[in-house]
């Protein structure tokens, strides 16, 4: 049986993403939780980010920013973006990162992520707290080892999640898509 309890924001896992945005002089990178895919084709993520935060006045501006996702070894650069501001400090300093230029966007990447998707806002949708940001991928890079020719293959074990207020590791592969329909 289960009772009732309090609605709130409850979906995990979720995934845990460093994006980074605004240019190669003035840029910020802020830790967000509140990221999805919205479409396939075209490729399309959202993000959302509160009024208050400095990278929502960039990504407002510039209407791009890169997705950069995090590998277990970067824990504590996702939680330390996630508690400073880019108006005091600056993030790629601070915690040691090197701006990757993108190909696609204005935006820099974060070159010592394993991957990194820019993104073009296509759709700015005002929620309650938060401004979902919905955006094509315009250009995906990717480190050898996260690859498998030109795709992108997340090893096992490797990512980041987020669920409740905790970071956890993602495990081992128990299964792949439609493997229910090959028995
Ligand atoms: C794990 C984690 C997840 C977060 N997710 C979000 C989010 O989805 N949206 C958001 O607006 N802020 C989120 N935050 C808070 C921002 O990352 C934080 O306020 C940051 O300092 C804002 O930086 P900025 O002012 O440079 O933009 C999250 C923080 C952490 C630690």
């Amino acid at each position: 049986m289960k009772k009732q309890i309090k609605t709130s924001t409850h979906l995990a896992p979720v995934a845990a993403v460093l994006v980074s945005c605004g240019d190669m002089d003035v840029s910020d990178i802020v830790t967000i939780a509140w990221c999805g895919t919205v479409n396939s084709e075209p490729p399309m993520l959202s993000i959302s980010v509160r009024r208050s935060r400095y990278s929502y006045e960039l990504i407002k501006k510039y209407g791009e920013f890169a997705v950069n996702l995090v590998e277990r070894e970067q824990l504590e650069v996702l939680d330390g973006c996630g508690v400073v501001s880019g108006r005091s400090v600056d993030k790629f300093k601070k915690f040691g990162l090197t701006k990757q230029a993108c190909g696609n966007i204005k935006a820099p990447a974060i070159a010592e992520c394993p991957v990194s998707l820019e993104c073009a806002v296509r759709h700015t949708v005002e929620m309650g707290t938060h401004v979902m940001f919905v955006a094509e991928i315009v250009g995906a890079t990717a480190r050898e080892d996260w690859t498998d020719g030109d795709k992108l293959r997340i090893p096992d074990g490797k990512l980041l999640a987020y669920v409740q207020n905790r970071y956890v590791e993602t495990g081992k592969t128990v299964g792949t898509y439609g493997f229910t329909a090959q028995k």
